[in-house]
């Protein structure tokens, strides 16, 4: 079907000024299929089997249903109190989630009013912005200190002390510098400022282990949220499914600005099972760490800025100009993220972290195109 809209249907069906003004997020996620694929952040070598296993049996009318949900939250609470040491988290205090970013669009829709404050960190996730821009919030981003990215503490403690922030975004490790900053931090910032949201984003988290599930205590600061997903470690980032973990009435209110079943029953198994195999998750994450070792050895002694901290991402900054070396490894059939404009990382290639395998594969395409000369 084809839509023709002339200037004057345009003009008479205006957005709201926010969204005229916004830009939306955009992602280079085409054409990645065949193509070692280090520039998202995701699992590279897929779900667990069992995954793949419940997906097969779904029952060919199962998929002219509507889909349920009974069960998907209890396992989630059973996987973080029970594997992770979390305490004591009840089903209702987890909302289900068309992935990470449909719940981080929920937590703005909610909370996020025209001229409200967002305070966050940067360079960060990309998607935070686009959500407060369509709310009509102010940014203030504090960037990431020194040649480490550390956490702007003290910065940060300054902008609540106005108690003017509405929302506080976190990203714990952060994405794409990998900074970590300690969950008693995050708690402590809770504690302060009980008028202003605090949203931890720890979708990579697994790589670290810096939860603030284990030490909070949602009685006492109901003002804090944390975002959990299936994407990264588990394998399911196609397949769409995050949650987001606090007060019964904060999982309450996010989840009234979604739809009935914005997450599709293809999701719900898949996670449901996902859920059931920590054991391969753990295996993966394992995986992953030790490739970690593995680059940053050979990082030491490439003559090249570099940086590698929390998550299963790195920092380079390449010799060459960043756009070239980039368009030649998708030659070499590999795909990294250029952060070109990105305050404090321009000129640097994010790059995921895999298998070893895979790892090797990179440093060797890289090396290649990316030469010293030796004088
Ligand atoms: C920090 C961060 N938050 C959220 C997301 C979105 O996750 P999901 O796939 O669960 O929507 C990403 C994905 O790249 C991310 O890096």
């Amino acid at each position: 079907m084809e839509f023709f809209q002339t200037p004057q249907a345009i003009s008479q069906t205006t957005p709201r000024p926010e969204v005229e003004k916004m830009q939306g997020y955009k992602a280079p996620l085409e054409g990645r299929r065949n193509l070692l694929r280090l520039d998202f952040n995701e699992n590279t070598i897929g779900p667990s089997p069992h995954v793949v296993e419940a997906l097969r049996r779904i029952p060919r009318n199962h998929i002219s249903i509507y889909p349920e949900y009974s069960g998907l939250r209890e396992a989630v609470a059973i996987s973080l109190n029970s594997r992770e040491g979390a305490s004591s988290i009840k089903s209702t205090q987890v909302g289900i989630f068309n992935g990470v970013d449909a719940a981080i669009h929920a937590i703005f829709h909610a909370y996020g009013d025209r001229g409200d404050q967002l305070l966050t960190t940067t360079p960060t996730f990309g998607y935070y912005t686009p959500c407060a821009q369509m709310q009509g919030m102010e940014i203030q981003a504090i960037p990431y200190e020194g040649q480490d990215f550390n956490f702007p503490i003290q910065q940060i403690q300054r902008v609540l002390i106005e108690k003017k922030t509405k929302l506080l975004l976190i990203c714990n490790p952060n994405n794409p510098t990998g900074t970590r900053v300690s969950p008693q931090k995050i708690i402590d910032f809770a504690t302060s400022t009980p008028n202003t949201l605090v949203v931890v984003d720890e979708l990579y988290e697994a790589f670290t282990g810096d939860s603030v599930l284990p030490k909070v205590d949602f009685d006492k600061t109901p003002n804090l949220v944390v975002l959990r997903s299936l994407s990264k470690t588990a394998g399911l980032a196609g397949l769409r499914i995050g949650f987001a973990i606090g007060t019964i009435d904060v999982v309450n209110r996010i989840s009234r600005v979604t739809g009935p079943y914005d997450v599709n029953s293809f999701a719900v198994i898949a996670a449901l099972a996902a859920l059931e195999d920590q054991a391969y998750v753990d295996a993966y994450v394992e995986e992953v760490l030790q490739a970690k070792d593995w680059i940053n050895c050979q990082l030491k002694h490439s003559r090249r800025r570099y940086h590698l901290d929390g998550g299963n991402y790195l920092l380079i900054w390449p010799n060459q100009a960043s756009l070239g070396v980039e368009a030649s490894l998708k030659e070499a059939g590999i795909l990294v993220r250029n952060m070109k404009g990105k305050p404090l990382i321009d000129g640097a290639l994010r790059v995921s972290i895999g298998t070893t395998d895979q790892m090797q594969q990179f440093w060797e395409a890289f090396s290649n195109i990316d030469f010293i000369k030796v004088q």
